[in-house]
Order: C-alpha cells, then sequence, then structure tokens
C-alpha cells in the first residue's frame, strides 16, 4: 500500500465507514469501564499493604490477558485522543463567524466547552501516572506495590496534582457519558434531564472516590 492509499483509507475509515463521533464514544465508553474497575481495585488501598499488594500480584498473575487488556486501553486511548483533537479542529474551522460563538455558548456547558482542555490535562496526567507507578519501576518477584504508592503520595505537592487531576477527571467524564448516549440517540427527550443527572452524579462519585486516595494514603502512611 503506497503512502496515498494508506491515508485514504485511514480518511474514509474514520471520516466515513465509523463515524468519527460512535468511535469517539465507543472508545471512551471502553475507557469508562476501565475507571471503574481501576478505582474498585484500587479502594483496596483502604484495606492495607496485605490486600492491596496481594491485588497487585493477581494482576500480574493474569500474563497474556493483562498484556491483552493493555493493548485495546492503549488503542483506545490513542484514538479518543486522535479523534477528539480532529473533532475539535474540525468544528473550530466549520464555525461561520465569530459573532455566533455566543449564540452557541449559551446552549453548552462548561464541561462540553471545556472538553478538549480537559483531555489535554488528562493525556499530561496519564504519561506521568504511567511513568511513576509502572514504566520505570522495575516490578520483581514480592514487589511492595503498596510502599510505592504509599511513598508517592507522601508529596504534599504529588497529593495536590492528583486531586487537582481527579478533578478534572470528574468533569470531562460527566459530559463525556452524556456525549455518548447523545451519540448512540439514547437522549430522547424524556431521559435526557435523567442522563444528564446520571452523568453529573457519577463523575462526582467517581472523582471524589479517585480523590480520596491520594488523601488517605498522605494522612495515613505518608509519614514513613
Ligand atoms: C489516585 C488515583 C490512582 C491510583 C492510586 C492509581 C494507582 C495505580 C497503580 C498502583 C498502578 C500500577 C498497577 C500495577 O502495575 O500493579 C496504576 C496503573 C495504571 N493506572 Fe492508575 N491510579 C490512579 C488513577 C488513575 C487514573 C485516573 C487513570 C486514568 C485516567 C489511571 C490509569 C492507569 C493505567 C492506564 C495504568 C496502567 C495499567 C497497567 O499497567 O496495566 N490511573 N495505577
Amino acid at each position: 500500500m503506497d503512502q496515498t492509499t494508506k491515508l485514504s483509507f485511514a480518511n474514509s475509515f474514520f471520516g466515513r465507514s465509523i463515524g468519527k463521533k460512535q468511535l469517539m464514544a465507543v472508545t471512551g465508553l471502553v475507557l469508562y469501564g476501565f475507571l471503574i474497575g481501576h478505582l474498585t481495585g484500587n479502594t483496596l488501598l483502604f484495606k492495607g499493604a496485605e490486600k492491596f499488594n496481594a491485588y497487585a500480584e493477581f494482576l500480574q498473575s493474569l500474563g497474556g490477558l493483562l498484556v491483552l487488556v493493555r493493548v485495546v486501553l492503549l488503542v483506545c486511548f490513542v484514538v479518543h485522543i486522535f479523534l477528539g483533537i480532529k473533532l475539535t479542529r474540525e468544528n473550530r474551522d466549520a464555525r461561520p463567524i465569530r459573532y455566533q460563538v455566543k449564540k452557541d455558548a449559551s446552549n453548552t456547558s462548561f464541561a462540553s466547552k471545556t472538553m478538549i482542555y480537559t483531555g489535554i490535562i488528562l493525556l499530561i496526567f496519564i504519561v506521568v501516572h504511567l511513568f511513576n507507578f509502572t514504566l520505570l519501576i522495575p516490578k520483581g518477584e514480592g514487589f511492595n506495590t503498596f510502599e510505592m504508592v504509599a511513598g508517592l503520595f507522601s508529596f504534599p505537592a504529588y497529593v495536590v496534582y492528583y486531586v487537582f487531576s481527579m478533578l478534572v477527571l470528574g468533569l470531562h467524564i460527566s459530559h463525556g457519558l452524556q456525549s455518548a448516549f447523545q451519540t448512540f440517540g439514547w437522549n430522547t427527550p424524556k431521559f435526557m434531564p435523567c442522563i444528564k443527572n446520571l452523568s453529573s452524579v457519577l463523575g462526582i462519585v467517581i472523582a471524589v472516590g479517585y480523590i480520596s486516595l491520594p488523601i488517605f494514603m498522605f494522612i495515613n502512611h505518608g509519614g514513613h
């Protein structure tokens, strides 16, 4: 396949064959599912080192399955980010004249207007998070993951950075979930208020859940 054919294939795949918005919604929902699973597992930090390390070892023992999950996650991240930037650019270029922006702004929420910015902040967060928690850590047999997490969250600035990032996460996913429902046409006038409330409540619950972890670790295990 030469370069032009490859480009036109990519263009038709992401542009027409499967709608960009649909792909954005599907990958977003997969990442949303991961966020819930990751938070559920991480709440074992509340139970102490033994329980949390057993969980970390269980994850490592999954071997091939873990690799598969990582690959699926990575693909979803890349596609979601790529399409997010592409759609934002297209929307900006399609916007007619400046004064009409004000009119649009009246019926779009703060969360929806800031999706690209909250998305970029989260991208930076994930890169930092992966380098600190996974990529740069040689995790051999008997590695104490709990100690590693406690060590990182013993720095107040690091805790503040996590709390800030998780607030941004809450804002991003509260609009994201609602937007996915909209993309699939599940937002009938009857259910729309309910979907909006559900997205906001889940966004708050997930953000508060994640925020509680660094704060708990700092207070209870930060002084070693
Ligand atoms: C304060 C909250 C968080 C804590 C305490 C935490 C903790 C951890 C730990 C301990 C690991 C390493 C697991 C291991 O290798 O055994 C990890 C990996 C990871 N975290 Fe988090 N995490 C948090 C928030 C997040 C958020 C908000 C996201 C996504 C937006 C995220 C995405 C990931 C990913 C993608 C991995 C790599 C998974 C893998 O290696 O298979 N984490 N996290």
